[in-house]
């Protein structure tokens, strides 16, 4: 049995691009997953004149005839799924080949109550959360106390399910944090009709999944966020609550680890992060300032300014590790144009030698400085170029010495937000 399935996943701290590549590669595929995450996500896709913001959808959906699964990994807010729907269904886009699975974790407006609340009690050691209820949604899948899509097949159990949570929930409402609880008919009126709406998706996706792969169709897994925002392997506690590695696809999508062909890891040619916790490269200076106005790095889901830096090869060189990428993309490009030189960590440098992985605990990282590898930077404009060979010499010395840096071959360079400003240099990815 041949088997063609891409994974597209972040290397940085979420935002590097993906909605753009995945995007991208969508042309190929037939159907594409998303595996874990939920309306943390933003992913902006440029469509000819048309812009399209998703959160929870995935980026197949703006593709005719592409089947879009939204995996048990994910959590899903039923109420912005509903504005995402009607949105894409008015703009004369279709749902009929969407599927969300039975398994799914729903986002309820307790979950975001509870993520607002708890940034509070973090007071000086907040964050920086999306405030969509993602980590409390997580929080409850795990102590088995979480209301799945499947739940909502069986609204008679449904309605005791709720109760029980809400007695449970709500004892931490007025006892811990002294606020009002929910009840259902707070529930009824914000969030229940849109979940019920979600009902006509709903099945067992991994089984799906697994008959796509086996007829040979082209799967195309589309993480969110990023490596360094994993709750395993990213700067914890400024992680979000999911796994976006590309282990994250096997449980999140309900696929065998063998049916998981070439991981394509996304990172921008440049670093930028939202929220708070530890980011050894940053820029706060007026480089970073200029990044962050040519690239427009401002949140796509909160509107946050992302804070901005060098490229960090040695979160990079883990995240390669990590995820097996058998080959990397490069985003915005084209915004490094103008800068006299450009600089990537290769190394940190710490009292106790020098560092080539990304170390787990932040009191090591915080006695990290980068050593930086530094490249002649070039100004040319280069948003229109279309082949590697045509870029300015200093850019394709950049991107050969990242290749050297990670030891892991740039398939794509993305100079601009269109499809067509797209630099192919291997495009043979689907396995
Ligand atoms: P949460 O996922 O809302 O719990 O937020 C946890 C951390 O992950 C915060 O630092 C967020 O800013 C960050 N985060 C979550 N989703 C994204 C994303 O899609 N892009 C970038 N950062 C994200």
């Amino acid at each position: 049995m041949s088997i063609s399935t891409l994974a597209v996943i972040g290397s940085q701290w979420g935002d590097e691009g993906k909605g753009k590549i995945t995007d991208f590669m969508a042309e190929q595929a037939d159907v594409v997953v998303r595996y874990q995450g939920g309306p943390n996500a933003g992913h902006t896709v440029v469509v000819g004149k048309e812009i399209f913001k998703l959160h929870q959808l995935p980026s197949g959906i703006i593709h005719r005839g592409k089947t879009c699964i939204l995996g048990n990994g994910m959590v899903i807010d039923p109420v912005v799924m509903q504005a995402e729907l009607k949105e894409l269904l008015d703009r004369g886009l279709t749902d009929d080949k969407l599927f969300i699975s039975d398994r799914v974790h729903l986002i309820m407006p307790y979950h975001k109550k509870l993520d607002e609340l708890e940034e509070q009690a973090r007071s000086g050691g907040k964050i920086g959360t999306t405030m969509r209820g993602i980590g409390p949604a997580y929080v409850d899948k795990i102590s088995r106390l979480g209301l799945r899509a499947g739940d909502f097949q069986n609204e008679n159990a449904l309605q005791a399910k709720i109760e029980n949570i809400l007695k449970i929930k709500n004892e931490l409402f007025t006892k811990l944090y002294g606020v009002p609880g929910f009840t259902m008919e707070n529930l009824e009126e914000e969030c229940l009709p849109a979940a019920r709406r979600l009902i006509p998706y709903i099945c067992d996706t991994s089984i799906l999944i697994d008959e796509e792969i086996n007829k040979g169709s082209k799967v195309l897994f589309e993480g969110a966020q990023g490596t360094m925002l994993d709750i395993d392997f990213g700067t914890y506690p400024y992680v979000t609550s999911s796994n976006p590695v590309s282990g994250g696809i096997c449980v999140g999508s309900g696929v065998a680890p063998s049916k998981v062909g070439t991981i394509l890891g996304i990172t921008k040619a440049y670093t930028t992060r939202v929220g708070e916790g530890p980011f050894p490269t940053e820029l706060k200076n007026p480089i970073g300032d200029k990044i962050r106005e040519k690239g427009r790095e401002y949140g796509t889901t909160t509107g946050r300014p992302r804070r901005i830096g060098w490229l960090d090869g040695v979160a990079l060189r883990s995240a390669c590790r990590i995820n097996g990428f058998g080959y990397l993309a490069i985003t915005l490009f084209d915004v490094l144009s103008g800068l006299e030189k450009v600089n990537v960590a290769s190394a940190y440098s710490h009292e106790e030698g020098t560092l080539e992985h990304f170390p787990a605990n932040l009191h090591i990282l915080d006695k990290c400085t980068p050593v930086y590898q530094e490249f002649k930077g070039w100004d040319d404009d280069i948003s229109e170029v279309k082949n590697f060979q045509s870029l300015p010499e200093a850019a394709k010395n950049y991107i050969k010495g990242l290749e050297e840096i990670l030891k892991v071959k740039i398939a794509l360079i993305s100079v601009g937000p269109r499809r067509d400003q797209t630099i192919v240099i291997f495009n043979k990815l689907f396995q």
